[in-house]
């Protein structure tokens, strides 16, 4: 079954080979790569650049540039928030489409694929689940239930519409959580122990039966010591290749890619190596929400450039890394930044101690940064023999 798939996928991999090795035609202009949107860029090779949306921004009309970018620069587009379980059912039993709905109206517009963001979460919950569950009038057993409808009604609504689901996210621990050593941590293993995840993957399959159904996660972009009691690269790998054993319907890992230049980050061959081991388990890979945050010191804030360059250079390095990384490994389907520009990032709300922010590809005012311009050299100046074009896997039953 598996080579008959995949092999449908070479022949047009050939026909795109051919393709990619011819510069476009242009009636009479000479061919600029430079004036092309990322989006268009990346489709070159098959991949999908996005971008997460904030749907305030987007309809703020005193923002007109907001809007254009997200219309024409990018291929795929995810809800930053609007598709999370606190905004769709505020009040139990009162769903609230509208803004989903405007976003995934907003993509088809536009000719967009749209990343569904999110069924299984542990944040942005409504209060009315988080409060019953903790003063004991919803039991387990309803909780359960609700989980199943909530992912079932949401996966149905949006049927056909949705090529990638993040169907469960961010439920494995960090190092620095208590117990240290790495576990299913959250709302979700506490109160319904680990099986809901795979239980979340078949009910959202029943729903779906065509979309890409993923485990999304944040600092899964390299491996570390191999060891799962401490590396969560690892952890997610063992987790990943037993849900596929138990023939649970995951097609896809995302990897986050919430970086920041005060680290000391991976290389283009450590991503490599982590995207390519995903992809021996059987499942496409992708960035999901790309950012590479800095501290903003008093210089930064002052205007300071000796200070601003090096923070611009080294995010637009890893921005590079992990751009690259994708293009080597072709069940990389799609990258996708978390935000787009620098005054409508979720960094500098979330990280004020010290503050951070510089962590998108566009400044403030709407200029694209040093990153915008190197993840876009890597996509003209990619192709075969060790850019091919990608390789998507057929949803599993
Ligand atoms: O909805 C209220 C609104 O009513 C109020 O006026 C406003 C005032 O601050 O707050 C609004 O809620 C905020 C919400 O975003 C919607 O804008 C929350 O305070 C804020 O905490 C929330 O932050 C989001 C965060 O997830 C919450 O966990 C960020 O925008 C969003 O970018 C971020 O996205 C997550 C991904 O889903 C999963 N991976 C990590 C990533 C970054 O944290």
């Amino acid at each position: 079954m598996k080579v008959r798939r995949w092999m449908t996928a070479g022949a047009v991999a050939v026909a795109t080979v051919a393709a990619l090795n011819t510069v476009p035609a242009t009636a009479g202009k000479p061919y600029d790569p430079t004036a092309q949107t990322l989006g268009a860029l990346g489709l070159r090779h098959g991949l999908q650049v996005g971008t997460a949306v904030n749907m305030d921004a987007l309809n703020d009309a005193d923002d007109p540039q907001y809007r254009k970018i997200a219309a024409t620069e990018f291929a795929s587009v995810t809800a930053e928030n609007v598709m999370k379980w606190e905004s769709l059912e505020p009040t139990r039993g009162n769903y609230n489409w509208g803004p989903a709905d405007q976003l995934v109206d907003f993509a088809k517009r536009n000719r967009q694929s749209v990343r569904g963001h999110v069924l299984v979460w542990h944040n942005q919950l409504p209060a009315w689940l988080t409060s019953g569950v903790a003063d004991g009038s919803i039991s387990k057993q309803e909780l359960r239930e609700l989980l199943r409808k909530h992912i079932t009604t949401v996966a149905k609504r949006y049927k056909g519409k949705i090529w990638q689901w993040d169907v469960v996210n961010e439920a494995v621990s960090d190092p620095w959580d208590t117990p240290p050593t790495l576990h299913y941590k959250g709302f979700w293993a506490e109160n319904l122990g680990p099986g809901y995840i795979a239980d979340a993957f078949r009910w959202a399959r029943a729903a779906d039966p065509k979309a890409l159904l993923f485990y999304n996660d944040y600092n899964i972009e390299a491996f570390g010591s191999g060891n799962p009691a401490d590396d969560k690269t690892q952890f997610v790998y063992d987790m990943v290749k037993k849900l596929r054993a138990q023939g649970v319907p995951i097609d896809g890992v995302g990897a986050q890619g919430h970086l920041g230049t005060q680290y000391g980050n991976f290389n283009t061959f450590q991503v490599t190596e982590a995207l390519k081991k995903f992809t021996s388990l059987g499942v496409a890979t992708a960035f999901t929400e790309v950012d590479v945050r800095s501290q903003m010191t008093e210089g930064v804030q002052a205007g300071n450039s000796e200070e601003i360059n090096p923070r611009l250079q080294a995010s637009a390095a890893n921005f590079s890394v992990l751009m690259k990384a994708c293009l080597a490994v072709r069940s990389c389907l799609s990258y996708t930044v978390w935000g787009f520009s620098d005054n409508h990032s979720w960094v500098p709300g979330w990280f004020d101690d010290p503050p951070e922010g510089l962590a998108t590809i566009y400044d403030e005012n709407y200029q694209p940064k040093l990153a915008y311009h190197e993840i876009k050299s890597d996509l003209i100046f990619a192709g075969p023999p060790f850019v091919l074009p990608r390789l998507a896997p057929k949803p599993r039953r």
